[in-house]
């Protein structure tokens, strides 16, 4: 059923083009801190209808002062791009060095974080508290795109103290400085997450600039994303919560968009099999002890929705897991019966306990 969304053509999705990629779905998986790691990421890419993705945050200071651990911590790969890196700093030296050396190891975009809040990246005057001063956010981008040859990016949320939208003044800045693309979350940092989203301040940003402009903020469903487009003008939306535990949420909504009919979700086999594929993947790319990689999972655990029967205590033995091996005796038999005709890709998964994705960096 279509009803509830504003009807889309396809040529309402038009493709984004950043630096040598054509990204055909201009939906993009906002970066999250503890989520979007490589393993992550790498589902979303395999399952389709994400066009640009970004990575965790990145200390510019951590690369700079050369901490070994800050790049061990980070992954990014061919078989994922287009992604964005990103990075967090506030002095313009520091974080034109830490660009540069992301893009000596292979980074194909780089990305600088204007959006976080937490007092560990703002009190430090990096993050969102840049939107405080447009002067030295400006040239902190200047800075770093005139020390890479890639396209840079910036994640904005529409200002720091409610009611003034810094992001609009800024987003020119940017674009007067080479950014490629802007994305907006569009909330205050002063209000973190609460209340909704005022998503005109997305258009604000989008009337003042030529560069592509994501809009961010409250979008779970298709009919979300249509009406953010709609309202706002923006060139592409951007999708953070809800994808959490919901890999195929891109893939959904692009679907939805394009034909105005809705995917049937993956079945409860499928999403088994994706929370195994997920598991896998993270233990062996996290650069973390087994234990600890089986840890971090938990998180994820939590979200998936299984939708089996028993899901609950599914749930509450996930979470208990301590090893790999723990969690294929958890969900190898759901997966079991994942149906070969929708998913060829879980089936060979399932069957050959075979990794999929390559090693990462
Ligand atoms: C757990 C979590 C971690 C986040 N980490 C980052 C981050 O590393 N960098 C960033 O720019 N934004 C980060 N964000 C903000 C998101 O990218 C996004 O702007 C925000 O969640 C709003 O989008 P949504 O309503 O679709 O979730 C994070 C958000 C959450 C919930």
């Amino acid at each position: 059923m279509t009803a509830s969304i504003t009807p889309f053509t396809p040529a309402t999705l038009r493709p984004l083009t950043l630096g040598r990629f054509t990204i055909e779905s201009p939906l993009a998986l906002a970066p999250m801190a503890g989520y979007t790691d490589y393993a992550y990421r790498h589902l979303v890419r395999l399952l389709g209808g994400c066009g640009l993705l970004y990575t965790e945050l990145i200390s510019s200071q951590a690369i700079h002062y050369g901490n070994r651990k800050t790049f061990e911590l980070f992954t990014w790969s061919e078989d994922e791009q287009p992604v964005s890196v990103q990075l967090y700093g506030s002095d313009p030296a520091v974080i034109a060095d830490a660009a540069r050396s992301v893009v000596d190891r292979g980074a194909t975009i780089v990305d600088i974080n204007m959006g976080c809040w937490v007092p560990k990246l703002a009190g430090r005057g990096s993050g969102a508290a840049l939107l405080r001063d447009v002067e030295t956010a400006a040239r902190v981008v200047e800075a770093v795109v005139q020390a890479v040859a890639v396209p840079v990016t910036v994640q904005v949320r529409s200002g720091w103290d409610p009611g003034h939208p810094t992001a609009i003044e800024f987003a020119r800045a940017a674009e007067a400085a080479g950014v490629r693309l802007i994305a907006v979350h569009a909330r205050y940092a002063r209000q973190a997450f609460a209340g909704q989203a005022d998503w005109s301040i997305i258009r604000q940003v989008k009337e003042a600039v030529g560069i592509p402009v994501l809009g961010n903020g409250d979008v779970i469903t298709a009919a979300d994303a249509a009406r953010m487009l709609a309202e706002t003008g923006c060139d592409g939306v951007m999708i953070g919560r809800a994808a959490r535990g919901a890999p195929w949420l891109f893939r959904q909504i692009e679907h939805e968009l394009r034909t105005g009919e809705p995917l049937p979700l993956p079945d409860p086999a499928e999403r088994a099999a994706i929370a195994l594929h997920h598991t896998r993947l993270a233990v062996q790319t996290l650069a973390l002890p087994e234990p600890i990689a089986i840890l971090e999972l938990r998180k994820h655990y939590t979200r998936y929705r299984l939708d089996v029967p028993g899901a609950a205590e599914i749930r509450r033995q996930l979470v208990q897991a301590e090893a790999l091996a723990d969690v294929e005796r958890i969900l190898l038999p759901l997966a079991a019966g994942v149906d070969p005709a929708r998913s060829a890709w879980v089936t060979w998964e399932v069957e050959s306990g075979e990794q999929a994705a390559g090693s990462g960096r």
